[in-house]
């Protein structure tokens, strides 16, 4: 069998991942034939002349694309040859296809779905992943688990274990949106920012951004991320870790800061595309790794306008929703296409209106709390070098470790050594719930009305 390695990171050569996809191809020299294409590294030579992928696509029975997870999906370079791989004339449809991926956890989850969804679209048999930390290779057992990764593979092609596309009815035609919303009185005070990659060609959803602009109460600015003369996507070189400044000199902090971060409320608007949008947004989504892993627009207001099958993309509905999330932004919804628009993007517009005014908070939950976790534990150990991200953890609290709990450590212990008497425990019996309510009770002894005016 001849197996493509499809290398994503744009660091070509030098990818981490990569080295996985080495190891394999060392470990078991007789079993397959191997090739290497370093599409990330290539990604704007390809763009002008995709023959070399094609060629290398036609070759092999087997593709394993091999990618660095980059903020909650791949890499800006994998989404743009998916796209490429897609409009070409190249077929892929047969082909075994699984994925070799490397992080520090951080959504790998919803990273490997986009990249399995799309490789379905491309009518591939699709075996499975191994996403490992990007330091496992070092570990005796990270270099098994990718053995097993590797043998299973194997085992499943001999046996015809893989996964196809399943069939599915059609996407119902939509009608092009027309803007109907009436303007609303606008107030002055904040600031609402709708971001977006919308081609001129996109009328649906230039006009359904049109009436969430009619109908929000605070003026709107739209920012086209198709605009910004990009010089490039994230490389992963980390300069910006070290010393605070990308390699690219494109003006893309400066863009970020002034036209995007500084607004109270940012609303994304896409069209759906291959599980995402169009790999231009993946691109600004990328370049704001010059904001290290700082949660810089924390207690704003976060929604989306999202054109296409939203309630069937389900792991593009835990993107949006993690990612406001981990970002401490309030949620305020999304405003799609599949039922009454209007409605939809009025309710939008009220809601982040409501939520400026109200100054509304959520607390995290496990898209926010576990992916916070991660970024602690990694800034914590790297920074050395991560010394902005350490900086801003430490005066944000960030550092949370159970370990600083000190008191409620003791106090655990002494209980624990408490109730090893039967004395206790026969006292105890039946009380720990009643134990546990006491603070709350506490509080809720201390809670007095509040009159709320009831919305209209
Ligand atoms: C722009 C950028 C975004 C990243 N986003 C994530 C992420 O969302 N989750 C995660 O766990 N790691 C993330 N990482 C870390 C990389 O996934 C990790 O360093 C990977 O092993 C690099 O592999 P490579 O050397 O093959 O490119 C990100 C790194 C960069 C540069």
């Amino acid at each position: 069998m001849k197996i493509l390695f499809v290398n994503a990171s744009p660091k070509g050569e030098r990818s981490v991942t990569l080295q996985t996809a080495r190891y394999i191809s060392k470990r078991y020299p007789n079993a397959c034939e191997y090739s290497v294409l370093h599409a990330g590294a290539r990604i704007k030579a390809l763009e002008k002349d995709f023959t070399e992928a094609e060629n290398a696509i036609n070759a092999a029975d087997a593709i394993i694309f091999v990618y660095p997870v980059y903020t909650f999906i791949a890499p800006y370079q994998l989404h743009r040859f998916i796209e490429l791989t897609k409009d070409s004339e190249v077929s892929c449809k047969g082909k075994y296809c699984a994925q070799i991926l490397t992080s520090k956890h951080f959504y790998d989850v919803t990273a490997m779905k986009y990249v399995e969804a799309n490789a379905l679209d491309l009518g591939m048999r699709y075996l499975g992943a191994l996403s490992a930390d990007m330091e496992d290779l070092r570990s005796e057992e990270g270099r098994y688990e990718a053995e097993c990764f590797f043998e299973r593979f194997l085992f499943d092609v001999a046996k015809g274990n893989y996964t196809e596309a399943p069939s599915h009815a059609p996407q119902a035609a939509r009608p092009v949106y027309e803007p109907t919303l009436a303007e609303a009185k606008k107030s002055d005070g904040k600031d609402v920012v709708v971001v977006t990659n919308a081609t001129t060609d996109d009328v649906n959803l230039r006009n359904m951004i049109e009436d969430f602009a009619n109908a929000c109460a605070y003026p709107v600015r739209v920012v086209n991320v198709r605009d910004f003369p990009f010089k490039g996507g994230c490389l992963g070189c980390f300069n910006c870790a070290i010393s605070g400044k990308c390699v690219y000199n494109d003006g893309f902090e400066e863009f970020l800061k002034n036209d995007v971060q500084r607004a109270d409320a940012i609303v994304y608007a896409f069209t759906i595309s291959d599980h995402y949008t169009h790999s231009s947004f993946k691109l600004y989504d990328d370049r704001q790794f010059c904001n290290g892993h700082r949660t810089v627009t924390a207690g704003k207001v976060t929604g989306y306008i999202i054109s296409g099958e939203y309630s069937k993309e389900a792991n593009l509905r835990m993107i949006v929703e993690a990612r406001a999330n981990v970002s401490g932004m309030y949620f305020a919804g999304v405003a799609g296409n599949e039922g009454d628009t209007a409605k939809e993007l009025a309710a939008l517009a009220k809601t982040v209106r409501f939520a400026l005014d109200k100054g509304l908070r959520a607390p995290q939950n496990f898209y926010g709390v576990g992916g916070t976790k991660i970024f602690r534990d990694l800034v914590y150990t790297m920074q050395g070098i991560m010394q902005a991200d350490h900086a801003f953890y430490k005066a944000h609290g960030v550092y949370d470790f159970p370990q600083k709990k000190r008191g409620m450590i003791l106090a655990m212990k002494f209980l624990g050594l408490l109730m090893r008497s039967t004395a206790v425990q026969k006292k105890m019996k039946g009380q720990m719930t009643k134990y546990m309510l006491m603070p709350y009770e506490k509080v809720l002894a201390k809670t007095t009305p509040k009159d709320v005016a009831l919305p209209e």
